[in-house]
């Protein structure tokens, strides 16, 4: 495990009390390597339509997978606008390895959203709505912006992922195990690249605190307005709309006493302090033992119960 670093003691460069480049790439944890991990994950239909065993949360991410393929395609297509400024050598092989897993990360969640399209939930319209609208702002963002977009969305993904790491996988107690493997991984690799989009921003972007923060008071709306939107759709679709019983869960999983928007609400909010950096919170829980595990068994879901295994001792 890397402790944390004292990102809040970088010096001052320009406007922003931000780490100049050097002192950027200095934070990232000495022992720190990408690794570029196909997903193997198949999703048959065995897989139960409330997977998670809660609908409202089991239909919360299935709308964010939706969004998913097409999002980790803008994202890569973000740092490929900056492609052939990129010179140094270690961040070359960075980008190289954040594009691979999050490649991977889109073919995985479209393979589930295959499963999705199926269950009659008004899926693929909503799926082909959602990716025409993050081609559009693809193509029409100017690439200074679009790329403090995915710096944001990453700071976004990777407080989520390492929340569900943190929190025991509390979230997915109850989860089928492929689904919950397939979030495990995902979770895994957004921790480890977290701060592959902020280098290149910082560093070859002449990125500054202004863009980033327009970037992440944007893209929070968007996103809370597509959720409030697909959600209650899906869960009309489902039934579950007027079930008292599973909005309350629901309710009580997000917004009630440490609840998970709560809880990511302040390491979310950090984003905006001048001289912020994404390796302030270094490595979730059990991120080694996930990783060993995989690099052992080749498997995503023997390195998910290896850590449920863990997390059941531990109690
Ligand atoms: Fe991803
Ligand atoms: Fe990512």
């Amino acid at each position: 495990m890397v402790a944390s670093v004292d990102y809040m003691n970088s010096k001052s460069v320009g406007n922003e009390k931000k780490v100049s480049s050097f002192d950027s790439r200095k934070l990232t944890p000495e022992d720190h390597t990408l690794i570029a991990r196909k997903v193997e994950l198949t999703f048959g239909e065995d897989i139960p339509r409330n997977w998670q065993g809660e609908y409202f949360t089991t239909r919360f991410f299935d709308a964010l997978q939706l969004a998913f393929p097409e999002g980790e395609r803008m994202f890569i297509e973000s740092i490929r606008n900056y492609k052939s400024e990129i010179k140094d050598p270690t961040l070359v092989e960075q980008v190289k390895k954040f594009n691979y897993q999050e490649g991977q990360h889109g073919l995985g969640h479209a393979n589930f959203n295959d499963l999705l399209m199926d269950q009659g939930i008004n899926a693929e319209a909503m799926y082909e709505t959602i990716t025409k609208a993050i081609k559009l702002v693809t193509k029409h963002s100017p690439r200074k912006f679009l790329l403090a977009t995915t710096v944001a969305a990453e700071h976004f993904t990777a407080t989520l992922a390492e929340d569900v790491y943190n929190t025991d996988f509390e979230l997915f107690d109850n989860a089928d195990e492929t689904i919950a493997s397939l979030y495990a991984w995902h979770a895994l690799e957004e921790a480890e690249h977290k701060a592959v989009a902020w280098d290149v921003y910082q560093e070859v972007a002449n990125g500054d605190y202004l863009t980033r923060s327009l970037a992440m008071v944007t893209i929070i709306p968007v996103l809370g307005a597509y959720l409030a939107l697909t959600v209650p759709m899906i869960l009309a679709k489902d039934k579950k709309l007027t079930d008292v019983s599973e909005m309350k869960k629901g309710y009580k999983r997000f917004l009630g006493k440490n609840g998970l928007f709560r809880r990511i609400a302040p390491p979310i909010l950090d984003y905006f302090k001048p001289g912020f950096h994404p390796w302030s919170t270094g490595h979730p829980k059990h991120y080694a033992e996930w990783k060993s595990a995989y690099a052992e068994s080749g498997d995503m879901k023997q390195a998910y119960a290896h850590v449920r295994k863990l997390i059941a001792e531990a109690a």
